[in-house]
């Protein structure tokens, strides 16, 4: 798929079919994703693959703490946490999680462009110790999402994005 395509076609998916990624292709993600800019070559960037024991125990603190939510955890078959590993250095930090976003998007990206679906899900009870302490998210690390990965169940209607003259200004 030609870069541009792939950048204009892209869609955010919240059905998914139920075949897992292949650790294979995920690492295919992962090795693309290291490609993004980083100021000081930091490599911020983390990525946990969730498997089914610790989703099973991240429903269970969802539904502790909103019940129901929990299904919601159910809907692709494979996810990915990202996050930005931190130094307290508020000027490097500040990069450090612009990269790491840009490397969740390239994941998103090659995603698409090897067919597969994704779906970047900022959920609270990522920031809440349980979670935290259940993911092993060390205290320098900024949660970033949940990347949701896996086949197309549907087509996505298009959003709308704001024209150029309302993004874009030349100074002089
Ligand atoms: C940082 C980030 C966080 C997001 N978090 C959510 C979320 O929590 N829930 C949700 O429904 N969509 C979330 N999205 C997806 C956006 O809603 C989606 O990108 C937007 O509707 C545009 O659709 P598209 O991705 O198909 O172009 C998130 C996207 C980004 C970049």
């Amino acid at each position: 798929m030609e870069l541009e395509d792939a950048i204009r076609t892209r869609r955010t998916h919240k059905a998914f079919g139920p075949e897992p990624i292949e650790p294979a292709v995920l690492d295919e993600l992962f090795e693309l994703a290291r490609w993004a800019p980083n100021h000081h070559l930091t490599n911020p960037w983390r990525f946990r693959v969730i498997g089914a024991r610790t989703r099973g125990r991240l429903k269970l603190l969802a539904d502790a703490a909103k019940p129901g939510s929990a299904a919601k955890l159910d809907r692709a078959p494979t996810l990915v946490l990202a996050s930005a590993c931190l130094t307290g250095e508020p000027q490097q930090d500040r990069e450090d999680v612009l990269a790491s976003a840009v490397a969740a998007y390239i994941i998103l990206l090659a995603a698409h462009a090897r067919g597969l679906a994704g779906y970047w899900r900022t959920l609270g009870l990522l920031e809440q110790p349980p979670a935290r302490a259940l993911l092993g998210v060390d205290r320098h690390e900024r949660v970033l999402g949940l990347l949701h990965i896996g086949h197309p169940r549907q087509s996505q209607r298009v959003p709308q994005r704001a024209p150029l003259n309302e993004i874009v200004t030349y100074l002089d």
